[in-house]
Formats: structure tokens, C-alpha cells, sequence
């Protein structure tokens, strides 16, 4: 558009397609780290992109936090397709209620006109109960349904601030930067060239999985999380990448 032109955003965007060998980057202006609005913008921009995307009967994974909170919010409330289900790429990773992935999921859904699941799972499980709680069928039900997903809309977020966020212990976080983790996306820490160096103990999305879907759509802006996309974006080629001018400039310095 017009607005982009007169920004110079879609040149950026281009260049930042080329410095991360992705599919296709959408930068909308300003700096999350700032300026919510920015936030906000982003999440709507991804809401449209998502909707122009769907198609009848498609499953749509989304995940937590507050980028994703926004792309719920920002979707209109008006049935576009039928026989969407939304669920929730991952088990509960310690989030606030607001920005958890069963209230996104189910609040899309309902933007959408569709249906959703939830993952009924407490969060930071023992691995032992893991192995229990994955065998009942309801969790069954939807651990099998997200090795089917069609589109994946996603949050990346920076290793250390997620960490703390989840109330990792101290010696955890220590060891997690120590091996170089960078990024977080779907309850998984990668290191600055994209490889797992830490994962939640949760059921969902596996990396497998992930490089199996078709539509990833990875979210995140703020100047911060430039190394973390960079990351992000080095494990999929498919990828597209949803960002702000903030993260977008920074990102073209480092790599
Ligand atoms: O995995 C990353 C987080 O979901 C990002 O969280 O959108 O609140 O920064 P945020």
C-alpha cells in the first residue's frame, strides 16, 4: 500500500525474505518494545493474513502469549470458512490465564465461527505423569489432532525473558543461556543457529511436527527479539514471518 511505499517497508520486507531465507516477511511500523500499539497492529495485521489463508474444514494451532492474545483479538468477529477447529499447539507453559493457548484458541474459534479444543494439563509436569496424562483419550484426542495442523500461527519470544517468565529455576535459566539458548517458540529453546538446546516438559508440537506443517506463520516484534527470530526463522524456509520495523532493522544489522 501506499503507506508502506512512503515507509519503505516493503523494501525492508523484501530484504529481510533474502537475509533469512523465509517465505515471506509482513513488517508493520514501529517498535513493539515501545509502543503497544505496534503490538496491537501486529496482531491484527497476522489476523488478516491468517483469515485470507484458511480454508474449510482446516485445523489452526495457535500458542500462547501476549502476541498471540492480540491476534485473537484483533480478527473479525464474522464466519469466514466452515469447519475450522483451533487448538493449542502445546500443554500449559505457565502463562497467565490471559495469554494462555486454550483462552487464545477458543477465543479464535469463536471470532472464526469455528470449534476448538482444549489441553486440559497443569503446568511444569513431572515427566512421570506425563507419561500417564498422555494416554487418556481426551489429551490423546488433541495430541493427535496437532500432528494434523494445517496452519500454525506462533510467538517467539527471547530464551532468558521467557525463562523467567515461566518461573524456571535460576540454575535451569543458567544452564539453558549457557548453552547458548537465544529463543523460545512452542515451549522449545534454540540456540542462535536454530538447534534445541532446552524444552518444557509438556505434551504438543514437536519439532517434527512442526517442519511437517504446511502454514507457519511465526509472530513477534520489539528491537529484543531480533536475535530470536533470526533463530526462529532458521528452522523452517517455508516460514512466514509477521514483525515490526524495530525487530526488521535489527535483524538486517546482524545478519
Ligand atoms: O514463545 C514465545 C512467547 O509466546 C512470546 O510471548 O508474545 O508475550 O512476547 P509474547
Amino acid at each position: 500500500g501506499v503507506i508502506y511505499e512512503m515507509k519503505g517497508l516493503d523494501n525492508l520486507e523484501r530484504k529481510l525474505e533474502k537475509a533469512l531465507k523465509i517465505k515471506k516477511a509482513i513488517i508493520v511500523s514501529g517498535n513493539c518494545d515501545e509502543d503497544e500499539l505496534a503490538l496491537k497492529d501486529m496482531g491484527k495485521t497476522t489476523a488478516m493474513y491468517l483469515r485470507n489463508i484458511i480454508n474449510d474444514n482446516q485445523i489452526i494451532g495457535i500458542t500462547g502469549g501476549s502476541t498471540m492474545a492480540y491476534v485473537a483479538e484483533g480478527m473479525p468477529d464474522e464466519k469466514k470458512k466452515e469447519g475450522i477447529v483451533v487448538i493449542p499447539a502445546r500443554g500449559g507453559l505457565g502463562e497467565r490465564v490471559e495469554t494462555q493457548a486454550n483462552i487464545i484458541a477458543a477465543k479464535l474459534a469463536y471470532k472464526l465461527g469455528g470449534s476448538y479444543k482444549l489441553l486440559h494439563m497443569p503446568d511444569n509436569i513431572k515427566q512421570d505423569d506425563l507419561k500417564v496424562m498422555i494416554k487418556n483419550p481426551e489429551i490423546k484426542e488433541i495430541i493427535d489432532m496437532i500432528k494434523k495442523i494445517d496452519i500454525l500461527v506462533f510467538g517467539m519470544g527471547r530464551a532468558d525473558v521467557m525463562a523467567r517468565r515461566r518461573n524456571l529455576k535460576e540454575e535451569t535459566i543458567n544452564e539453558l543461556l549457557s548453552r547458548g539458548a537465544v529463543a523460545e517458540a512452542f515451549g522449545h529453546y534454540f540456540d542462535m543457529k536454530g538447534n534445541i538446546v532446552g524444552e518444557a516438559t509438556t505434551v504438543g508440537l514437536s519439532l517434527a511436527d512442526f517442519n511437517g506443517i504446511e502454514n507457519v506463520i511465526g509472530v513477534g516484534g520489539g528491537e529484543g527479539k531480533a536475535e530470536a527470530i533470526i533463530s526462529i526463522c532458521s528452522l523452517k524456509s517455508n516460514l512466514v514471518l509477521i514483525t515490526d520495523e524495530g525487530a526488521g532493522r535489527r535483524i538486517l544489522n546482524l545478519v
